[in-house]
């Protein structure tokens, strides 16, 4: 089947994580931060990450704001900086403005010109999605942000994946779902998208029952990739 329809995860995959820390990092207020901030950025996105699988399981599931808040809180105590409040609003406030990876606008572009549908499908509550994509300034650009708080629970609850070809109206196998997580690419190949794997750090491939279909360094591949350009 061609494709009919490229669905992004959000958080790490068009929108920079690190950035928050990076950021803050620059900030005369914040220079506890300047030899910190990497290892701060890693653990607060492993437990935010931690936090969604674990709620699924267990099935007590808050929103993607909650579980940033409880991940940073663990971060910031594990590196030693739980100490200042202003430090901890800052990264937070932050974290609603997210820069988008360069690429992002121009590939988007190239998919609508082709004449492909474009969405968000994420973790992230739907204010949270907002306040990042118009801060990137890409709402133009994409048809829809589908938000796992319609569904109540996190990827990758199969759920979850269901609400792009309920949305688009479309088969399965027509998406091409793209993300920069290994867990989620690999678990939405299992599900049946077409899927792209964009592994910016070089990282190994995730041992799970799926396997992305494709693998790309970047974001600047997948116009080619859906065969629109
Ligand atoms: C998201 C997280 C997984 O945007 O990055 O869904």
């Amino acid at each position: 089947m061609p494709i009919t329809t490229c669905v992004f995860d959000a958080y790490g995959t068009l929108f920079d994580v690190a950035a928050a820390a990076r950021q803050a990092a620059t900030e005369p207020d914040f220079r506890q931060l300047q030899g910190t901030w990497s290892a701060l950025a890693e653990h607060w996105r492993l437990k935010q990450l931690q936090y969604t699988w674990l709620r699924a399981v267990t099935d007590d599931h808050c929103d993607f704001w909650q579980v940033t808040q409880d991940g940073l809180d663990w971060a910031l105590e594990k590196t030693g900086l739980d100490g200042d409040p202003a430090l901890r609003e800052r990264l937070l406030a932050l974290y609603w403005q997210l820069q988008s990876y360069p690429e992002v606008p121009e590939m988007l572009r190239a998919l609508k010109e082709g004449g492909l549908s474009t969405a968000i499908l994420s973790n992230g509550s739907p204010d949270m999605l907002e306040g990042a994509v118009s801060s990137a300034g890409i709402e133009a650009l994409l048809d829809d942000t589908l938000s796992v708080e319609s569904v109540g629970v996190f990827k990758p609850d199969a759920r979850v994946y269901d609400l792009v070809a309920k949305r688009f109206g479309c088969n399965t196998d027509e998406i091409l779902f793209v993300s920069s997580n290994g867990w989620d690419a690999a678990c939405a190949a299992r599900y049946g998208f077409a899927t792209v794997w964009v592994n910016r750090g070089a990282d190994p491939v995730d041992r799970l029952p799926g396997q992305p279909a494709n693998v790309l360094p970047d974001l600047t591949g997948i116009p080619g990739l859906a065969d629109v350009t």
